[in-house]
């Protein structure tokens, strides 16, 4: 049996074999130094001429990045190189010498979106989308033990649906046998069915909708976990949500520490998580957007301000330094220095694209802010605007009948309001969950399926719940791209999951 990377510590002092891909390959007269990956992990191994022999050595100096092979050798405790062990081969296999690896590691940061999204496939394979599929991997373990360890059951719901959960304007149509069928926007519908049965459930699965949107935020397949709850209010959703949130983004921290690394991923940020999270009205945080309130002595619209001008400041700066350096450069340094200095410049650019981004879109989320007007839906940016002023997550809630789905519970003595909740996220991510308590009055959502223009015959079924033991419930839904995104502190959703599917993006 060979050793997983992972598990390397147990083979200290040991002779052990890994079998995995070079991941990165120097050489000198005797000797190569091969950073091998297996996918547990990365170990600096040694391939010395006296070792292994001349005929293996010659063999092992063809290695290319990404060829694949098996290295029998002994482990040795070395603080210096990653993982903290290094392996002294005294045997090399080779299954295969890879042809040029078109994701050259030296270019890496240079490949553009669209070449990297078309090589989706070996792009996977690579440092950071490695550390982001094993942080979403830890999150959907955190999910189920969460509500596994307090009595929810995991339930499916269906694909192929008659119903449109989240409105009719975001529908995937196929054909079933002849008749018209559409891919789930959400397993609510059936979540609270089956929550009638079990008292406690949640889904966890493939959701679709047709967001014919090219942003950061949206993809037309993504997974979604779906707890709903018989005999819970929203103030217990609330209660749940907070708790639910806590226990996943501390388990990330606990157990993807070098995950996180490889991701520059700033701990301290993301455990803010355990402090309170505020809890505030949708009517309140439109005043807060728009400036007119303050949150512990922040104001929304004075630190996008801030940050405009922060951003400006930066690009001067960091404009100077290039310049200094180029200087430096054509004047002649030391090969390394040079190197070293030129890396530097390809993330200073990278660093003042960035910014010169912010200082376009800010002036854009201020106006938008400031006339926001009460009773719409939040964009975005009004979410990035809104989120900067707090540390922890927020739960807005409370918000307005218009634009929130039929099946929400009106506020007593407001039917312009409902019992509706959205978790936004820090750091400018924005809502990664929604909610609701929901409607058990049957009058009123008979109305309300009217108001939607959704066809009554269909859910039929579904009114059936309210007539025949009908109770107070709740639930919500959480995006697992959306988390994986937050966790990971990531520009886009597009490497939040294997193979994206999204807006002008089926392949691979
Ligand atoms: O807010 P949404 O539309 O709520 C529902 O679907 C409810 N049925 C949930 C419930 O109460 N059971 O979607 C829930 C979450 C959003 O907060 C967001 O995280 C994610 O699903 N989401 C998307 N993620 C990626 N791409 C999209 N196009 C998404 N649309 C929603
Ligand atoms: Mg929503």
């Amino acid at each position: 049996m060979h050793q997983h990377i992972k598990r390397i510590a147990q083979s200290e002092g040991q002779e052990a074999t890994l079998k995995g891909w070079v991941a990165n390959i120097r050489e000198s007269k005797t000797n190569l130094f091969i950073v091998l990956r297996d996918g547990t992990g990365f170990v600096q191994c040694v391939v010395g001429l006296d070792a292994v022999g001349e005929e293996q050595f010659e063999a092992a100096k063809k290695l290319t990045l990404e060829s694949s092979l098996a290295l029998t050798g002994n482990v040795v405790k070395d603080d210096r190189q990653i993982g903290g062990y290094e392996l002294q081969a005294n045997n090399v296999h080779i299954y295969q010498i890879a042809k040029e690896y078109p994701i050259a590691k030296k270019t890496h940061g240079e490949h553009g979106v669209r070449f990297l999204a078309d090589k989706r496939h070996l792009w996977l394979r690579s440092k950071r989308q490695w550390a982001i599929m094993r942080v979403r991997n830890e999150i959907i373990m955190g999910i189920h033990e969460f509500f596994q360890s307090r009595d929810f059951i995991q339930m499916d719901a269906p694909i192929f649906t008659g119903n449109a959960c989240e409105g009719t304007t975001t529908l995937f149509s196929t054909d079933f046998f002849g008749e018209e069928a559409f891919l789930s926007q959400s397993g609510q519908l059936y979540g609270e069915a089956m929550a009638m049965a079990q008292g406690l459930i949640y889904t966890f699965g493939p959701t679709f909708r047709a967001e014919k949107s090219d942003t950061p935020r949206h993809l037309a397949e993504f997974w979604m976990i779906e707890p709903e709850m018989a005999f819970y209010d929203n103030e217990m959703n609330m209660d749940l949500i907070e708790q639910f949130m806590k226990h996943v983004i501390n388990r990330v921290i606990k157990n993807c520490t070098v995950e996180l690394e490889a991701l520059d991923r700033d701990v301290e940020k993301l455990a803010r998580v355990n402090q309170e999270f505020p809890r505030v009205p949708y009517t309140e945080a439109v005043k807060i957007l728009r400036g007119e309130q303050e949150v512990n002595g922040r104001n929304a619209i004075a630190v996008q301000e801030e940050d405009l001008a922060n951003a400006k400041k930066g690009i001067e700066e960091k404009t100077a330094d290039i310049a200094e350096r180029e200087v430096q450069i054509k004047a002649g340094m030391k090969k390394g220095a040079r190197k070293f200095s030129e890396a530097k410049i390809v993330v200073l650019r990278k660093e003042i694209a960035e910014m010169e981004e912010q200082v376009r879109n800010i002036p854009k989320w201020i106006e938008s802010a400031k006339s926001f007007e009460d009773g719409e839906d939040f964009g975005g940016s009004d979410e990035t605007v809104l989120t900067r002023v707090f540390d922890a997550p927020v739960m807005v809630y409370n918000w307005p009948t218009k634009i929130k789905a039929f099946y929400m519970k009106e506020v007593e003595g407001d039917p312009h309001h409902v019992k509706g909740v959205d978790l936004l996220a820090p750091e400018g991510y924005g809502e990664i969950i929604g909610g609701s308590e929901r409607e058990t009055d049957i009058d009123v959502l008979l109305k309300k399926i009217k108001e939607h223009d959704l066809p009554m015959q269909e859910f039929e079924w579904y009114l059936d719940l309210r007539r025949f033991g009908s109770v107070p419930h709740s639930g919500f839904g959480l995006g697992l791209e959306r988390i994986v995104r937050w966790c990971c502190d990531l520009d886009h959703l597009r490497e939040t999951i294997p193979f994206p599917r999204r807006y002008g993006r089926l392949f691979p």
